[in-house]
């Protein structure tokens, strides 16, 4: 019959399911060719019906068939141009990959690091959640003590907080009772605060050493941290300044010859021709008597980890450390 060569030939070119459908319903839906050929079967006579019947369902089985292989066909087809359009190409940024050698604060932390080790001092963690005790109580600042108001806290509730400083890992390193004590701790602390010279997170490396008397004085202290700040900024002048901190006393902050102006007064130093850097002091016996140690002595210090990237790096935003902004961090 003319007509099933023309539509074997349309179900063989099919494009997609949905002509497949159609052409489908055209042969066998309601008004479909092959169902109204069925139904004028009734108008013939016997034996030509029989003939016709025959004709009809051998056509009816080749038509099903086609149409069930082709689907097959199709869905195939259609499977794989789906995934080839949704496929990803991993390799497609290779080219844009540059390669960088890590976190600015990483590197200097690796710097400060290597220092210390290299000093025969051990690394010690601590908790970034601490309790009221260590991160104040113990250090000599109990409730209401002014000096509660030199950090803005996180609370939690009246006694968890966000670590401030490293120094809580001092009070839980002498609760353990053993001597020496020889330690830096590095890591996170939380402070509200927010600005050019300021995060929410930043990092310090808290530093510790005691031992029985009266082995540990200021000097010791002194010689520890010129020869380290010499091993990080270079050829510069180093002074310590009478300060004040809870746990400490006597205390110093200590600063280090401008390194941008070399002394004589830029913007970078407030013209004052220095750069504060860090913490330090002899331990406060009030700290002693808090982790229960008698007949001690020794000395701590503390630095902001960013303070010394800004200055090396020449970054004049500290926020912008934490931006992940591939334009800055490429740069390392
Ligand atoms: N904890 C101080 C701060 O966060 C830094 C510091 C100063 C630590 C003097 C010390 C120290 O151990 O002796 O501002």
């Amino acid at each position: 019959m003319e007509w099933e060569k023309e539509i074997t030939n349309k179900i063989q070119n099919a494009n997609s399911l949905t002509e497949l459908e159609e052409l489908r319903l055209s042969i066998f839906g309601k008004k479909g060719k092959l169902t109204s050929e069925f139904s004028n079967l009734k108008n013939l006579n016997d034996n030509d019906k029989k003939d016709k019947a025959r004709l009809l369902n051998e056509m009816k089985t080749n038509l099903e068939n086609l149409i069930f292989d082709t689907k097959n066909k199709l869905k195939t087809l259609e499977l794989e141009q789906k995934i080839q359009s949704e496929a990803i190409d991993v390799s497609l940024f290779k080219n844009n990959f540059s390669p960088s050698y890590g976190h600015p604060i990483n590197l200097i932390f690796d710097k400060i690091i290597d220092y210390f080790i290299g000093a025969s001092f051990a690394i010690k963690y601590g908790p970034l959640v601490e309790n009221d005790f260590y991160n104040f109580e113990a250090l000599n600042l109990p409730k209401f003590h002014p000096a509660r108001d030199m950090q803005d806290t996180f609370y939690f509730n009246d006694s968890m907080l966000l670590r401030t400083h490293t120094s809580p890992v001092q009070i839980r390193t002498m609760e353990q009772g053993k001597l020496p004590i020889r330690i830096i701790s590095p890591g996170a602390v939380f402070r509200r605060d927010y600005d050019m010279t300021h995060s929410p997170m930043f990092h310090q490396i808290e530093g510790l050493v005691v031992d029985e008397n009266p082995k540990i004085n200021f000097a010791n202290l002194k010689y520890i941290l010129e020869d380290f700040l010499t091993y990080i900024f270079g050829d510069i002048k180093i002074r310590f300044r009478s300060s004040y901190f809870p746990f400490t006393e006597p205390s110093a902050e200590v600063d280090i010859s401008c390194i941008f102006c070399k002394g004589s007064g830029c913007r970078v130093c407030s013209h004052t021709g220095w750069l504060e850097v860090l913490g330090c002091g002899v331990v406060n016996n009030n700290v002693f008597n808090a982790v229960g140690l008698k007949n001690v002595s020794g000395y701590a210090f503390g630095m902001g980890v960013e303070r010394f990237a800004m200055l090396l790096y020449g970054v004049n935003d500290l926020r912008s450390f934490f931006e992940t902004d591939l334009r800055l961090l490429e740069q390392f």
